[in-house]
């Protein structure tokens, strides 16, 4: 099928994508935050027609990021859509990318026609147009010979980024050479990178690279080093220009003795940073302080565990390493990657913090002479003086906690001197949390440092950290949040941020931009993290109804009475009873439902269900159970609506909690609780007894009559009317015993949650549940996307 054809039945722009790399052949395919990547070329795909412009201005933002953070680049750059496309070898938009009067955006999704009108001057006449209908082979020839081309614009070996290159070089290179000693490993790389394929470029190397053909060769003494598989080598040298440019030369050479390959094992603590991840929060500390930040910033890792966050870092001179245990302390100083450093044992959450709330070095006396002085000099903003970056991945553990478990969670680990310091400030919350620990120490010792931190989002938006981040307040720069399951001692679905901040400028976080990344390290997407007060978020966004009445029955399930119930008291009037616990997507999924009494498991947090209240109850509902939990959004707000809402969206919602599987309403009598029986009475059956044949009548038709007059979308009348066929089979069915048991099915008004699941138990007779099914999918795939158009959720 050719390429028109296949656009022509796409459906999706992911259907779009497919069909480009089918038609072009293309091999090595990635698909992340750039639609497609090859290392020869990428593209940028839409689903409709889009000016090719507006795409490469989104495509541009993406290959500026990737070149900040010194990756290779493509040579050639496709932009694509159902019906055309537009290729340009990428070297004529190189000016555009250090141009300092384009206002490029954070996110490539936020790149717009502003930034299209200022591009246009420079690539407009660079790239070629060409309309899939009618030039179909015309471009696939194009874009085969760019590939075949195999240009790449390749990135730079500097002082900066040496110990990096060299890390992915013993990684790709080194270790296809069956080399015998590990420093002969930075002997042969010297001679591999001061070559430019053709002849050495400096004399007198203890080791020479030598072409036998095209295979590389290396001769060291009388040795011969010949390459097992040159796979690697190729693709080594795809990424990398060689040699380094003339001015960097010497220097490189002379870094040569500290460079000895990594052992992974050797940085394994208990909670460490795995070196892959490390690579890219150094690919992120280039790109957001500038390519030569290692040379001007002093580093201070005051929670350096073995020292993994410093293990890319080519300009040890520079660092200050320190940590709790002496052990770590003893691992650093014999590692000879870390010559250079100042390393020393310092608790930072103790050690020096006197009681009036200063610090105090000659306390412990531990702090080095000349890390106070850049202290000094870089708070008193002394000429000259090399600013602080403060680089740290500290211990995330509250006192209970299940977040790092091991060692670290014990009762009572938070009572440190700075949470002396933090429950004086009424920090609340947070003051438990021995990260926020070490940022309120860095915002007082140093208030002008650049602070890179790994962590969990919870300081940034979770909303028991509000007191916190009143006064903990800085610029974001950038970031990155990558999935936790990169790091082997994290349990749970969550991403972990590398978020870079300069804390000169005390800003409030209101949103922050940063780009996702796999657990492998690679590029995935955007996200934008949205903060906003307490009073605005969904959980306060219904008024809370103060119940007075006598001790109302605890659920722990629909028809189950909660064993270790919290007490609470009725609401006359009430219909039933919402439980929405914690306000992220983290806990929507597993607490949100509602009950015809109180709900007393997990985190308690609920809300009595009247008249009034109903129409909010059901659009909290599903709001909160639309959206999949991923480990991206796990750490999202839900917000209060900043759209209006239309009475279709009311109804739609309606009818979804009426029918999602967390209604669990019920009519029941019987349950025992306090010595005594009770009684559920079930208010939202949505039909009549004659509608579903019931036999005897219901106690209550609140329903009915709250629904009376409603106008319902088609989509949510294909559910009432799916959902009615089964409550008009479950009248018609008579259950044996066990099922009349299990679900207590003792009275007419049985709820949504008795009906499904008596059926389903049922296996004298099938019930079809599909076509309610679909039905069902139906209307939930009408409201997900209204979850973020109306604002409850951040894009
Ligand atoms: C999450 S680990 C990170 C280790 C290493 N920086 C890395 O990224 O792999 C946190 C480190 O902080 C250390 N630590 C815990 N409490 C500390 C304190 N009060 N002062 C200094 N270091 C501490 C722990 O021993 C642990 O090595």
């Amino acid at each position: 099928m050719s390429l028109i054809e296949d656009l022509h039945r796409a459906r999706t722009e992911e259907d779009v994508k497919d069909a480009y790399i089918k038609a072009l052949g293309l091999k090595a395919v990635f698909k992340g935050l750039v639609d497609i990547q090859t290392p020869e070329i990428w593209f940028e795909a839409k689903e409709t027609p889009t000016p090719p412009l507006l795409m490469f201005a989104q495509l541009l933002t993406y290959v500026r990021a990737a070149r900040k953070r010194g990756e290779p680049i493509p040579g050639f750059l496709c932009v694509i859509d159902r019906e055309k496309a537009a290729l340009m070898p990428t070297e004529h938009a190189l000016p555009l990318l250090n141009d300092p009067t384009i206002v490029w955006p954070k996110s490539g999704s936020a790149a717009d026609k502003a930034l299209a009108a200022q591009i246009a001057p420079i690539i407009e006449t660079h790239f070629i147009h060409y309309q899939i209908d009618g030039y179909e082979a015309e471009f696939i020839k194009a874009v085969k010979d760019a590939v075949r081309e195999g240009r790449i614009i390749r990135t730079p070996i500097t002082p900066d980024n040496l110990r990096q290159v060299f890390d992915k070089w013993v990684a790709m290179v080194g270790v296809e050479l069956g080399v015998k000693r590990e420093a002969d490993y930075a002997v042969l790389f010297f001679a591999d990178i001061m070559h430019d394929g053709h002849t050495a470029t400096m004399a007198n190397l203890p080791a020479r690279l030598l072409f036998n053909g095209n295979d590389p060769v290396f001769i060291m003494g009388a040795d011969q080093y010949d390459l097992a598989s040159a796979r690697g080598y190729r693709n080594f040298w795809n990424i990398y220009h060689r040699p380094p440019e003339q001015k960097h030369r010497h220097y490189l050479l002379e870094r040569r003795d500290s460079l000895l390959p990594m052992d992974d094992q050797k940085f394994k603590g208990a909670f460490y940073t795995p070196l892959h991840i490390v690579d890219k929060a150094y690919d992120q500390l280039a790109a957001t302080l500038g390519a030569d930040w290692q040379q001007r910033y002093i580093v201070w890792d005051m929670c350096a565990g073995v020292g993994n966050l410093e293990a890319k870092h080519s300009n040890l001179r520079n660092v200050f390493m320190s940590t709790l245990d002496r052990e770590d302390v003893t691992i650093m100083r014999s590692n000879p990657a870390f010559a250079g450093a100042e390393i020393f044992q310092y608790d930072y959450l103790n050690d020096d913090v006197d009681d009036f709330g200063q610090i105090d070095y000659a306390l412990s006396g531990k702090v080095p002479q000349s890390l106070r002085q850049a202290i000094a000099d870089a708070k008193e903003g002394k000429k000259g003086a090399k600013p602080i970056l403060v680089l740290i991945n500290p211990p995330y553990a509250e006192s209970g906690s299940g977040i790092g478990k091991g060692d670290e969670n014990k009762i009572g680990v938070e009572k440190t001197r700075i949470n002396g310091w933090m429950r004086e400030m009424n920090l609340g919350y947070a003051s438990k949390e021995l990260f926020t620990q070490f940022l309120v120490r860095i915002r007082h010792e140093l208030p002008t440092s650049t602070l890179a931190m790994f962590s969990t989002l919870k300081y940034i938006n979770a909303p028991n950290f509000e007191a916190f981040r009143s006064l903990w307040r800085a610029k974001y720069l950038d970031g990155f949040v990558v999935e936790n399951k990169a790091f082997d001692s994290l349990k749970g679905s969550f991403p972990i941020g590398f978020l870079i901040w300069d804390q000169r400028f005390q800003l409030s976080i209101t949103e922050i931009q940063t780009t996702v990344l796999d657990r492998k390290g690679s590029l995935v997407g955007e996200k934008s993290y949205v903060v906003r007060p307490n009073s605005k978020l969904l959980n306060v966004w219904m008024a809370k109804t103060s119940a007075k009445g006598g001790p109302a029955l605890p659920l722990s399930n629909a028809l189950t009475v909660a064993s270790n119930p919290r007490p609470k008291r009725q609401y006359a009037g009430a219909v039933g009873y919402l439980y929405a616990s914690n306000n992220d997507m983290q806990h929507a999924g597993q607490e949100t439902l509602i009950s015809s009494s109180i709900f007393t498991g997990g985190n308690g947090g609920g809300i009595w269900l009247t008249d009034a209240n109903l129409w909010q109850a059901a659009i909290v509902f599903a709001v909160r159970m639309l959206t999949v939990h991923t480990w991206v959004n796990h750490n999202d707000q839900f917000l209060q609506p900043s759209q209006p809402l239309s009475e279709e969206f009311k109804s739609d919602c309606l009818v979804w909690m009426l029918f999602s599987g967390k209604n669990l309403t019920a009519g029941a009598d019987g349950l025992r609780w306090n010595d005594r029986d009770w009684s559920l009475t079930n208010h939202f059956i949505p039909f009549a007894e004659a509608e579903v044949g019931a036999k005897a009548r219901f106690e209550s038709d609140f329903m009915v009559r709250y629904m009376a007059g409603m106008a319902f979308s088609p989509e949510a009348r294909a559910v009432l009317d799916q959902g009615r066929k089964l409550f008009q089979r479950f009248h018609a069915t008579s259950f044996p015993n066990k099922i009349r048991q299990d679900y207590k099915l003792n009275r007419a008004d049985a709820g949504w949650y008795q009906v499904r699941k008596a059926l389903e138990a049922h296996s004298d007779i099938v019930t079809d549940f599909a076509p309610f099914r679909e039905a069902y999918a139906n209307l939930g795939q009408k409201l997900r996307p209204m979850v973020f158009e109306l604002g409850f959720l951040p894009e």
